[in-house]
C-alpha cells in the first residue's frame, strides 16, 4: 500500500484549537422529556434533536425502539453510552446504520468504543457489540489498540467507528491514542493519517465480505498565535481516500451537529468577526467491503 500523503497544511506549530469540536452535548439527556421516536433518515441530511434517544419496553420485558410498537409499551427514558463522555457518539446515528445495514444476531465491531454507545444501541436491537478501546470504560470493552484487532478475517457483520478528530479531546495518557496525533503536526499528519490508514486496513480485514462500514468525522479548524496561521484540517476528505483504498463508498451522509457551542452567542460572534466557521456538521462515510468471487464461477472462467 502506497504511504498516504496529505496535502502540508497552512501552519504546524499551534497549541490547542480554540472553538473546535468541543463534547458533543446532549441537549436534554438531563431532562425526562419525551424525545421524538426513531425513525429512519430517508435523505443524506441526518438530523434528530438529541443525543439519545428513548425506548419502549413492554409487558413482556421486550424493548422497543420504533414508533409501532410504543404505544403499548412504558417509555423509559434512556442513555447510550454516556453524556459524561466527551466526544460521543449520538446513539440515534448508530441506530440508523444498525437498522438499514444489519439484522437481529449479526455481529457489530466499534474498534474504539469509548463509553459504549454502540454496545448499547446492539443490545437494544438483538446484535452482538464487540467493543475495543484504549480506556475500557466497562468491563465489556476490551483494551486494544485498534491499528491491530484480535479478530479473525471475515468474522464481523458490521464496522462502526468515530476516530479522534486530530488532537481536539485528550482521550486518555495512553501513547497509543490517536488523537495525540496532530493532523496538521510538524510530520504533516503522516502520523495521523499513516495511524488511520493501518486501523481503516484492520476494519476491512475483520468485516465479511459484501457487508458494511461506517465511520463518523469531522474536519478540524484551529486559530494560531500568529495572524494568517490559522490551519483548516480536511480531515474528513483524507480519511474517505484512505476508506476508498479498501472499500466501495455506499454514500456520504452529512450529520448536523447538536453541539452547544453552536448555540452560544460568545462563539458565534467570535466566528463572524475573526472570519471563521464554527463546524456544523460531520461527516459519516458508508462504506462496503466487495463481495468475494463465487468459488463456481471463478473455475467456470479459468476452463474457458
Ligand atoms: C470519538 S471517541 C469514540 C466515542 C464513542 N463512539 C462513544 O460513543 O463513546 C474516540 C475513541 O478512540 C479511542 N482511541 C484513540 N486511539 C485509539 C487506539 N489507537 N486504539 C483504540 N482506541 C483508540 C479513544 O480512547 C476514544 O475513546
Amino acid at each position: 500500500m502506497p504511504p498516504f500523503r496529505p496535502r502540508p497544511p497552512g501552519s504546524s506549530r499551534s497549541p490547542r484549537p480554540a472553538f473546535d469540536r468541543g463534547p458533543a452535548a446532549p441537549r436534554d439527556s438531563d431532562t425526562n422529556a419525551p424525545r421524538p421516536p426513531l425513525t429512519l433518515q430517508v435523505t443524506t441530511l441526518w438530523d434528530y434533536p438529541s443525543q439519545h434517544y428513548d425506548r419502549w419496553v413492554d409487558r413482556d420485558g421486550q424493548v422497543h425502539t420504533s414508533k409501532s410498537a410504543r404505544a403499548r409499551s412504558d417509555r423509559t427514558h434512556t442513555m447510550q453510552g454516556s453524556k459524561e463522555y466527551v466526544g460521543a457518539t449520538p446513539s440515534w446515528v448508530i441506530w440508523n446504520l444498525l437498522m438499514r445495514y444489519t439484522a437481529p444476531g449479526d455481529t457489530v465491531l466499534d474498534p474504539m468504543v469509548g463509553s459504549g454507545t454502540t454496545l448499547d444501541v446492539c443490545t437494544d436491537l438483538d446484535r452482538k457489540g464487540l467493543g475495543f478501546d484504549l480506556q475500557p470504560q466497562r468491563p465489556e470493552i476490551k483494551l486494544n489498540d485498534s491499528r491491530k484487532l484480535p479478530l479473525q478475517a471475515n468474522a464481523v457483520d458490521f464496522v462502526f467507528i468515530d476516530p479522534p478528530f486530530s488532537t481536539h479531546v485528550a482521550y486518555s495518557e495512553d501513547p497509543r491514542c490517536i488523537g495525540k496525533l496532530d493532523a496538521a503536526g510538524d510530520d504533516g499528519g503522516e502520523a495521523y493519517y499513516g495511524s488511520m490508514q493501518r486501523v481503516i486496513g484492520e476494519m476491512h480485514r475483520v468485516l465479511r465480505p459484501g457487508r458494511h462500514a461506517a465511520l463518523y468525522v469531522s474536519d478540524s479548524w484551529r486559530r494560531t498565535q500568529r495572524a494568517g496561521r490559522d490551519v483548516f484540517m480536511p480531515i474528513g476528505f483524507n480519511l474517505f481516500a484512505l476508506l476508498c483504498d479498501h472499500f466501495d463508498p455506499v454514500d456520504i451522509v452529512c450529520v448536523a451537529r447538536k453541539n452547544q457551542k453552536l448555540a452560544m452567542g460568545n462563539h458565534r460572534k467570535a466566528a463572524e468577526e475573526s472570519n471563521f466557521f464554527l463546524r456544523g456538521f460531520n461527516y459519516l462515510f458508508i462504506m462496503r467491503k466487495a463481495a468475494a468471487a463465487p468459488a463456481a464461477a471463478q473455475t467456470t472462467s479459468r476452463r474457458r
